[in-house]
């Protein structure tokens, strides 16, 4: 199917874009002369289709507001053969950097495309691929990835990625990388003023113009700091190289906005703020940094983002699915409509979320619930307490309990009256259904920036005198950080209707918890049934500090639930028994860490406790490769060292672990069946 060119054309200004429609090759017309140092940023390429992708650069010039690049686009690395030469507009307007969709390509193709300025300074030579036509039964290869923080760390898992891909036979090469978000951390540490963190150094990323300070992190409140932490990033040249190397396919997660914060509302450490403004110069920073088809509301503009002119005011007034029914809140969460999707090939049908623009109020944070205790049990809170609590006034079929409890601790429930807690919100959930139901691919994949498997924990089976407290009967402990992991009531929507509906090849592929899990969707857990409706997958940050980092530098020595998470042995640094407390239970845990006996550990193990879990390591990093075709979905975890300095070497450092689970295609009414296998390293006490 070919697409018009008043398709195009419509495309394109809906996307802010520039276009250039492909013409029959010819040599080039510029003299190339490359200058890195005038595109400092490098080059990038975005959500490709099978006839169009956008192409990105940034020159900044020292004079006037607006200037013109050409941009080539070749069939070939040398540009002997370039078949769309165009103009492409950089302004101050949107800090220099340009998009340029390109019309009119051949599914399934590599091509090569580089910017030359009116003096012939170019930039480097970046490489893109569009997808292949819907009824393209070939392999489809990515890989997802998140959480990048270069402040605190450095890109060798980029470096390992390129390293292997370049070596890779052509059907097992990647076709674009899935981006899930934390591209920047918005909360900047100043090296001058912090020097260390766990283990890491602090790099110099940026300085915030205009921002504001909480504990150690400046946090920016307009446009131009967060331009200058993204500028910051894009420093990094294995990041450059990457988004030079292959299209990105990217989806905010938290901090591309806030820490904290939801909707239009700003939010660090604790303390919200009003925050309609910087939500837009969030979306703005976004929109000209990472080239993608996301829908820019705000304005005509081809170049420009043109922020509307919001107020920053209190919301007061929530509708019934918890959307803040204020104007300025409204213009600033629609000022870039994040959430979408993509047909590649036969295979895949991508469909991303936004789990950050439209949630509602965290239904766990109130501040009477601190008087329950359980001090004592680090990070656990008892599943069915926090079951309620997500539920709302739509809990127990609209009964839901008057007192809350742990114990013999009572408080009132705080979200008796309040709905049921949703992350996607009512418009942005209606879309996903219907894209669920309409998918015809053989993979419905879920890019969900938050991982969406229960983490949990079974207290209830702690030998008695251990601690002060005592855990509450009958009852496992959630320990998921407050993400899709808890969020009970919408998963268990969106898996009931995969269910009914009767659709196959439902899997997510999901980031934020700087940890490598792997598992199945489900909406219930032993005691309830255990009825998984697809596959559910973790990836690692790339460089991000994770769990097992911080537990490491914070645990007491003396904490006397210490050894389920930390086993300490007469030498070295201690094995990480938090993996096998979410596997496996308590009393795995208490066993390996007296007797370090795997074997025993594992014969301790609590079946009831995670059905869900085939493998979790909260104390990875790296990334996830994907390969999908008609009968499989195999899904490869490669394991890095914490990457705390740069690898000096080509393949970017040695590997700690590869993983691959594999999934063949079930049936309606079958159930999803992982198989795990170890291919190199080892996997610690992940499985
Ligand atoms: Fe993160």
């Amino acid at each position: 199917m070919k697409i018009s060119r008043r398709s195009f054309l419509k495309t394109a200004a809906a996307i802010g874009a520039s276009l250039a429609w492909v013409e029959p090759a010819r040599g080039s017309r510029v003299h190339w002369n490359e200058r890195r140092d005038l595109y400092p940023q490098g080059v990038a390429s975005g959500d490709p289709d099978p006839h169009s992708v956008i192409l990105w650069t940034r020159r900044p010039f020292a004079q006037g507001t607006r200037q013109l690049l050409t941009v080539e686009v070749a069939e070939d690395e040398a540009f002997r053969r370039v078949i769309a030469h165009a103009q492409a507009p950089v302004s101050s307007a949107a800090d220099w950097t340009t998009r340029v969709l390109i019309g009119g390509l051949k599914p399934a193709r590599t091509y090569w495309y580089r910017f030359t300025d009116t003096d012939g300074n170019g930039s480097r030579v970046g490489r893109t691929i569009t997808a292949p036509l819907p009824n393209d039964p070939r392999t489809v290869n990515f890989a997802f990835v998140s959480c990048q923080d270069v402040n605190e760390g450095k890109l060798n898992a980029y470096r390992r990625m390129i390293y292997e891909d370049e070596r890779a036979p052509a059907a097992q090469q990647l076709d674009f990388v899935l981006h899930l978000g934390d591209f920047i951390y918005e909360v900047v540490e100043y090296p001058d003023e912090t020097k260390t963190r766990y283990d890491r150094t602090i790099y110099e990323v940026a300085r915030i113009p205009d921002g504001h300070k909480v504990g150690n992190f400046h946090i920016p409140l307009t446009v131009d700091g967060y331009r200058a932490i993204y500028k910051g990033y894009l420093a990094d040249p294995d990041l450059q190289d990457a988004r030079a190397r292959w299209p990105f396919v990217a989806m905010w997660d938290n901090h591309e906005f806030s820490w904290q914060g939801w909707q239009s509302i700003q939010k660090a450490a604790g303390k919200e703020r009003p925050g309609q403004s910087i939500k837009v110069a969030a979306n703005q920073a976004w929109w000209e940094y990472l080239p993608s088809r996301c829908k820019k509301v705000s304005g005509p503009s081809l170049e420009s983002f043109d922020p509307p002119a919001l107020t920053n005011v209190a919301i007061e007034k929530w509708d019934e699915n918890g959307l803040g029914d204020e104007p300025n809140n409204l213009a600033a969460i629609n000022s870039l409509i994040g959430y979408r999707s993509y047909r590649y090939g036969r295979h895949l049908d991508l469909i991303i979320t936004d789990q950050h623009s439209y949630r509602g109020a965290d239904p766990f944070s109130d501040p009477s619930l601190a008087k329950l205790g359980g001090d004592e049990f680090i990070d656990m809170a008892p599943e069915t307490l926090m079951q309620a609590l997500d539920g709302g006034r739509a809990f127990n079929g609209g009964n839901p309990p008057a007192e809350v409890s742990f114990g013999d601790a009572h408080v009132p429930n705080p979200q008796k009256d309040k709905p049921p807690q949703t992350i996607l919100g009512a418009t942005q959930k209606a879309w996903f259904k219907d894209q669920l139901r309409k998918s015809t691919a053989t993979w419905k994949i879920w890019g969900n920036s938050e991982g969406a498997l229960d983490g949990r924990s079974d207290p209830q089976n702690l030998p008695p005198g251990l601690t002060k407290e005592t855990w509450p009967k009958d009852t496992y402990a959630s320990m998921s950080p407050p993400d899709y992991g808890m969020a009970y009531t919408e998963r268990a929507e969106i898996y009931d209707l995969i269910r009914d509906a009767k659709i196959t090849g439902f899997a997510i592929v999901s980031g934020d918890r700087h940890s490598f899990w792997a598992g199945y969707a489900t909406s219930q857990l032993p005691p309830g049934k255990f009825e998984p409706v697809g596959l559910s997958f973790v990836g690692a940050s790339l460089s991000s500090a994770g769990t097992m980092e911080a537990l490491e530098h914070s645990l007491p020595k003396d904490a006397p639930l210490r050894p389920l998470f930390l086993a300490d042995k007469a030498t070295g640094a201690p094995d990480w028994t938090h993996n096998m407390l979410l596997r496996h239970g308590v009393r795995a845990c208490l066993e390996y860490a007296k007797s370090f006996d795997l074997e025993r550990a594992r014969s301790l193990s609590n079946p009831d406790l995670a059905p869900h879990l085939e493998f979790v390591d909260l104390g990875g990093h790296g990334y996830a490769k994907v390969q999908l075709s008609a009968d499989e979905m195999r899904t490869e975890f490669v394991c890095i060292p914490r990457p705390i300095t740069r690898s000096e070497r080509p393949d970017g450092g040695p590997i700690r672990y590869r993983v691959l689970h594999t999934a063949a295609l079930w049936k309606s009414g079958e159930r999803p069946q992982l198989k795990t296998s170890v291919l190199e390293g080892d996997v610690g006490l992940a499985i």
